[in-house]
């Protein structure tokens, strides 16, 4: 087997995406998190290429835009989009120092399910059977749309009746043996749909857009290739009749799952892929050892990683470049964005946006981690708070029914119920810092900028303005004023003031001390 090597990969992304009908270039869509585009090159990346180059023409600054900055990789834009082969010499002419005998590969912009195991398999069969050209084709039950495979004819068992009718006559009457057959005859040529013959256009054998190119036969091709069909482009499909008219050697590999070829060209089919990326991702992670208890529930986007023994359960979303360590568990209802849930941690009914959950801790149900929250090991934030740039200690407890922002909180401290870090002066945000060991009375107000030290306590209800020291009491309450007998002089016939005269008389006959004191009613 030859270990061959990619010295480029070209991927094509000019076109308009007009049945998207969206402002959005087709290729900048997302499915499980990433662009169609970002699926494509990610799919393409193990196999070496140390340049690539997006072909960009419709929304071309968003697509830039969209990959600028990564190593190795560039936009040359085709100004009109002659066509799939001129797209390609457009993208040539910028891929320097490119040798004869390189090889480059062609992609689309709008195929996601392509793997990496596809393409190395097509890249594989081109350096074993030395070919000029190969190209990735798939069996389908309808190619409407599709350029069709051309195949010689086949030297395996067929209808003897047909032998001597054209290739695609032949092929024309075919059923699935037959097409299983066409698949071992050498490929002829591709024929697009609006320049097929009916009998051609029977094949169910479809090009996938998909190629590798030895890059002298494809230079020499593309520098005679016509616009004389029916859409008036310089088709790169034909660079495939021409190089086997040349005598070279052109090789095809049928995808083992057709399914992998389809490219996205409206919300349905959008969403088709994000349906069989979704089956994908959630069978891989389950065979490499996660537990997800209903995958049909579960989103997993492209870029989350797992370790074995994690647990996901129901309607949960993964997204962006989320982790899940050991004995992590997650769900149910859960959305975690690029957050790392750490080993034997949980999250439960919450929504956790760029945060960090450290081992051991536990948050939920109901909370809403902002971006920047950190939760120390075995710390916990429960039910009803929210947080923001909150750097939590060790063994520190949230336990419920706060807003704790703009925060650094040191080990085992306790924030109480209700509590608010006021971070905002309504101009700029401020941080509170708070020490290890702390008691935060319930509903204390912080208002930012304030340091309460090491050990300190807040009563119940404190605004604390000012620094606390470490081992203080800070209290801010008023005295507390009881008006007796006001609500039955004020709220008259009320149930309250009923009540409140139900319970004066129970204790007044129970503290009644002697029959001959009079009772005093007032
Ligand atoms: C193409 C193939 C067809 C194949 C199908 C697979 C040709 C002539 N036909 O047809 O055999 O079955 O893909 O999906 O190649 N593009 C440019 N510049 C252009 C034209 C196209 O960048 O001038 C890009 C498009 O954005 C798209 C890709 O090339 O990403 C394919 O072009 P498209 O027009 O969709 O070709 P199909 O008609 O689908
Ligand atoms: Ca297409």
């Amino acid at each position: 087997m030859t270990q061959a090597r990619l010295s480029a990969a070209i991927v094509l992304a000019a076109g308009a995406g007009t049945r998207m009908r969206s402002a959005t270039p087709k290729v900048l869509h997302r499915v499980a998190g990433r662009t169609l585009l970002d699926h494509v090159l990610a799919a393409a990346a193990p196999l070496g290429a140390s340049h690539s180059v997006v072909v960009v023409g419709h929304g071309r600054e968003a697509v830039a835009a969209s990959v600028e900055g990564r190593p190795g990789l560039r936009t040359v834009v085709q100004d009109r989009q002659a066509g799939t082969g001129h797209a390609v010499r457009v993208a040539l002419g910028v891929l320097e120092g490119l040798r004869p005998a390189d090889l480059v590969a062609v992609l689309p912009g709008d195929t996601p399910l392509l793997t990496s195991a596809t393409l190395a398999a097509l890249l594989r069969l081109h350096a074993d059977s030395r070919a000029a050209a190969s190209l990735l084709t798939a069996l389908v039950d309808d190619p409407t749309g599709y350029g069709r495979i051309v195949r010689a004819q086949a030297t395996v068992a067929r209808p003897r009746a047909q032998t001597d009718a054209p290739a695609s006559e032949v092929q024309a009457t075919a059923g699935q043996d037959w097409d299983r057959a066409a698949a071992a005859g050498s490929v002829r040529a591709v024929v697009e749909q609006r320049d097929a013959d009916p009998a051609t256009a029977a094949i169910r054998e479809i090009n996938a857009g998909v190629y590798v190119f030895t890059v002298g036969a494809l230079r020499s091709a593309l520098g005679r290739l016509t616009t004389d069909n029916a859409q008036g482009e310089e088709y790169l499909t034909d660079v495939i009749g021409l190089l086997v008219t040349d005598g070279e050697t052109v090789s095809a590999h049928v995808a083992p799952d057709a399914a992998e070829t389809a490219g996205v060209n409206d919300r349905v089919q959008l969403a088709a892929a994000g349906a069989a990326l979704r089956v994908r991702l959630a069978r891989a992670a389950m065979l490499a050892g996660t537990t997800i208890v209903d995958p049909a529930t579960t989103w997993i986007d492209a870029d989350v990683t797992f370790e074995p023994d994690s647990t996901v359960l129901p309607n949960t979303h993964l997204r962006g470049a989320t982790h899940l360590a050991t004995g992590s568990v997650v769900g149910p209802d859960t959305t975690l964005t690029d957050t790392t849930v750490e080993a034997e941690a949980f999250v439960e009914r919450s929504t956790v946006t760029q945060s960090w959950i450290g081992p051991g801790a536990g948050v939920g149900p109901y909370a809403h981690l902002r971006p920047g929250t950190r939760l120390g090991a075995n710390g916990r934030i429960g039910a009803y708070v929210e947080t923001k740039a909150a750097e939590i200690g060790a063994g520190t407890k949230v336990p419920h029914l706060a807003y704790v922002g703009d925060a650094t909180i040191g080990e085992r401290s306790n924030i109480g119920c209700s509590t608010v870090f006021a971070n905002y002066d309504g101009v700029h945000k401020h941080r509170t810092v708070i020490g290890s060991d702390v008691k935060i009375g319930s509903d204390t107000v912080l208002i930012a900028p304030v340091v309460v030290g090491d050990g300190a306590y807040t009563g119940a209800g404190a605004i604390i303005k000012q620094d606390l020291p470490p081992g203080a009491l800070g209290i801010t309450e008023g005295r507390q004023r009881t008006i007796e007998g006001w609500v039955e002089r004020s709220r008259p016939g009320t149930a309250a003031a009923l009540a409140a005269r139900r319970a004066q008389e129970t204790s007044a006959t129970k503290e009644a001390p002697a029959a001959s004191e009079p009772l005093t009613m007032n």
